[in-house]
């Protein structure tokens, strides 16, 4: 099955490229760009990885993301993530990025966006993985602030296929951000949002209600709501499943009592994803592989979950057909 897992092609649709930082690369770009970290060695990063909720995570992540500085440096770490992709056999991804998390550093929007594009050029070119770019605007901030962000990116529109929502979830609920995101689609952008993470199912109904989400990334907490888990089959939502995060971050006691083979058996439009891997013990087949050692995933399940990631993706339907074809082919 873990042969199965590697050689099936796949999509990945909730992925932060910031949080593909490997500890080598924050170290190398820490010394290049004179920026201090609060760490000595590799092993010492490693170590300080240890979580306890989605805030712990994410006040080392967004230390950790302040080494890039350069168009260069968004491009080796798209670069990087791209040879994971390569080996992971994903031949399609829809990444995401925060920009205000440079711009708040005096980092160009320009040059975060350009250095991702480039990148993701070249994966096209020399592996022929397609891919799109979608931003997310940091819940934790004000509506004001991700306002101004939807300005900055409108001369980027055509490298930016949506806009999601992400960052500290609970006390940061999608209503404060419906104007925005009504203001986003009216610019055409395709809308995804971070909801029932950690916080409970009306973040979900809400992002479904009031910022019109055409996906919901993480979504586990749908499970605690009939109705809810009626309305996502009914409507075939997709959910973009992060399981190595959920273990991570404590969402889940452990990988046994994850809930994604329920969500499935529901009839749920569910996908696996890998969220943050550098600092979630693993890339995408790694997910897969937790997920069938500990949660008795049959082939069909795998494969299933595998034909979701293209099914739920924002290519066209001539692509997805085409790439559900491959998965197909690569059973035979
Ligand atoms: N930013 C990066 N990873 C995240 C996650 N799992 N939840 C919310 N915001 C994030
Ligand atoms: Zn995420």
């Amino acid at each position: 099955m873990i042969d199965l897992i590697k050689k099936l092609p796949k999509a990945e649709l909730h992925l932060h490229i910031e949080g593909s930082l490997e500890p080598e690369l924050m170290f190398k770009l820490a010394q290049k760009n004179s920026i201090e970290i609060p760490y000595n060695t590799v092993e010492d990063v490693k170590n300080a990885y240890d979580f306890s909720d989605l805030q712990s995570f994410l006040d080392i992540y967004y230390a950790g993301a302040k080494v890039l500085v350069t168009k260069q440096d968004f491009y080796d770490l798209t670069w990087e993530y791209i040879l994971k992709c390569k080996q992971d056999n994903i031949i399609h991804t829809e990444i995401f990025f925060d920009p205000q998390t440079h711009t708040a550093r005096g980092v160009a929007f320009e040059t975060v966006i350009l250095g991702i594009k480039e990148a993701l050029d070249d994966a096209k070119k020399k592996f022929g993985i397609s891919s799109s770019i979608i931003m997310c605007f940091l819940r934790h901030m004000s509506e004001d602030e991700a306002f101004k962000t939807l300005e900055e990116s409108i001369p980027f529109k055509k490298y930016i296929i949506g806009v999601g929502l992400d960052s500290s979830e609970i006390g940061h609920p999608p209503s404060k951000f419906e104007e925005v995101f009504k203001a986003a689609k009216k610019e055409g952008f395709k809308i995804v949002a971070h909801a029932g993470e950690e916080a409970d199912v009306s973040y979900i109904f809400e992002a479904l209600d009031l910022l019109k989400v055409q996906r919901i990334d993480h979504g586990v907490q749908s499970i605690k709501s009939k109705e809810l888990m009626q309305r996502l089959k009914e409507e075939q939502i997709p959910l973009t499943v992060c399981p190595n995060s959920n273990i991570e971050l404590k969402v889940f006691k452990n990988y046994k009592e994850h809930n994604i083979k329920k969500l499935l058996d529901f009839g749920l439009l569910v996908t696996v994803n890998s969220d943050d891997p550098a600092y979630f013990k693993g890339y995408l087949n790694q997910n897969f592989i937790n997920l069938y050692k500990n949660l008795d995933l049959s082939k069909d399940d795998i494969v299933n979950l595998v034909k979701n990631s293209f099914k739920a993706s924002f290519i066209s339907e001539e692509l997805k057909e085409k790439y559900l074809q491959k998965v197909d082919l690569s059973l035979s």
